[in-house]
């Protein structure tokens, strides 16, 4: 845990070490915020928020999260930082914005770190990025990586299935999560595979895993916050559970307030400003 001052109060921030030492313990749990007042109603119940590239596709309406900038990112995560006190804030770094060198990306990671003052960063990728990963983690930044099904990829890697039923895909992506966890990530999500591989990986690497259509057999989970509880359904994959349909009682409350309106009977008397 790491110390910040409230208004004089101590807020103890679920720290990198607190995470990391989480390997083989109990399961960390993480969703996805891009909000202050959704970090706000997240933040007491998970390990760490992830301010996540698919508020792209989630909250801008975008088909993919290519589009998606790092000024966008920092927007968000600051109000993530601003909206949460426990949680460690993790922020994704957007397409474009990492992988054309380790010196690219250590710049526009210090932004992001400097900017929102969240706790770490995430980046799609597996061997290519040893590199990078190392770079980073030499200098400070501690480092999420992203493996199995990599949205960023997407275009290249054939849209979205699941991964690892083939025995060469298998193996390439436990080579990618070895060099990730080597090169010093402190966690890698796995996005997107069979259970034996995502359980297979897990027993052998340092990295705590955080996964997403990955089993249970994972160090943690996460999910896309709208997709657990109802409030994105243009696409569901296999792997979402919906714990709540969020989205209908939304429709419901807009319905009750639009009858309301048309039949005068809201604003009523106790919402008025009068004379005294
Ligand atoms: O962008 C995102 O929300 C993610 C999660 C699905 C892990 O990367």
């Amino acid at each position: 845990m790491s110390a910040n001052m409230d208004n004089g109060k101590k807020i103890n921030r679920v720290s990198i070490p607190d995470l990391a030492s989480r390997k083989n313990g109990e399961p960390v749990v993480s969703l996805t915020a891009y909000t202050a007042p959704m970090a706000k109603i997240l933040d007491p119940h998970c390990d760490f928020l992830l301010v996540g590239d698919s508020l792209g596709i989630v909250l801008y309406g975008m088909d993919s999260t290519l589009g998606v900038t790092l000024d966008m990112m920092i927007n968000h995560g600051l109000a993530v930082v601003r909206g949460s006190r426990k949680a460690c804030v993790i922020v994704d770094m957007p397409f474009g914005t990492y992988q054309e060198s380790p010196e690219q990306a250590y710049r526009n990671c210090v932004r992001v770190m400097a900017e929102t003052g969240c706790g770490a960063v995430k980046v799609e990728g597996g061997r290519e990025m040893t590199e990078t990963v190392t770079f980073l983690v030499e200098r400070g930044i501690p480092v999420m990586g992203h493996i199995g099904l990599k949205p960023q990829s997407f275009n290249v890697a054939g849209g979205y299935r699941a991964h690892g039923r083939d025995r060469d895909e298998a193996e390439k992506i436990k080579e990618d999560a070895r060099a990730i966890s080597n090169a010093g990530a402190f966690s890698i999500v796995i996005e997107g595979v069979i259970e034996d591989l995502a359980a297979d990986i897990t027993r052998e690497i340092h990295a705590v895993t955080i996964g997403i259509g990955a089993s249970a057999q994972c160090d943690g989970q996460i999910l896309v916050t709208e997709d657990a509880i109802g409030m994105f359904s243009e696409f569901t994959p296999k792997f979402v559970k919906r714990f709540s349909e969020t989205g209908d009682e939304i429709g419901k409350a807009a319905a009750k307030y639009a009858k309301e309106v048309k039949a005068r009977t809201f604003p009523a008397d106790v919402h008025c400003y009068r004379n005294k």
